[in-house]
């Protein structure tokens, strides 16, 4: 996912030519302006955390884009493209990451990516529908 701030900052493509030269496929994309009861089953499990209420105002603040990406180990290779959580130490521990590119901090990251295969289908079928294919 890229979120309200990347969405905002116009990288959406350049993080698409990424992902596509990375060798992953996009199967499905959709941008939406996300409500505040998405945001908060979204990241229901970080709901007791002091960054929730910002987390929420921020997931709000625009609107993101949903990609739903197919590669082998796409799940730790895309963790590993976007760079950890903290977008500022990004920016000297993983300077070719997605995070470092385009996220100021820990609250403003620029991108999402599920930390499971779990948390995959959990987020794959929350925002696109199962029975669809294409
Ligand atoms: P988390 O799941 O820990 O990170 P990641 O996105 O790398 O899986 O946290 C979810 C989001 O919560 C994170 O992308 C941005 C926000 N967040 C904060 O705003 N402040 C924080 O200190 C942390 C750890 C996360
Ligand atoms: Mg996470």
């Amino acid at each position: 996912m890229v979120k309200p701030d990347g969405v905002d900052g116009k990288y959406a493509n350049v993080i698409k030519k990424t992902i596509l030269d990375s060798g992953f496929s996009i199967i499905h994309e959709i941008e939406l302006q996300l409500d505040e009861n998405t945001v908060k089953t979204f990241y229901a499990e970080h709901s007791s955390k002091s960054f929730f209420s910002n987390l929420v105002q921020y997931m709000t603040s625009g609107p993101v884009l949903i990609m739903v990406l197919e590669k082998e180990n796409a799940i730790a290779d895309w963790r590993a493209l976007i760079g950890p959580t903290d977008a500022n130490k990004a920016k000297t521990t993983h300077p070719g990451s997605i995070r470092a590119l385009c996220g100021i901090n820990s609250e403003r990251n620029c991108v999402h990516g599920s930390d499971s295969s779990q948390s995959a289908a959990r987020e794959i079928s929350f925002f696109f529908d199962k029975s669809s294919s294409g």
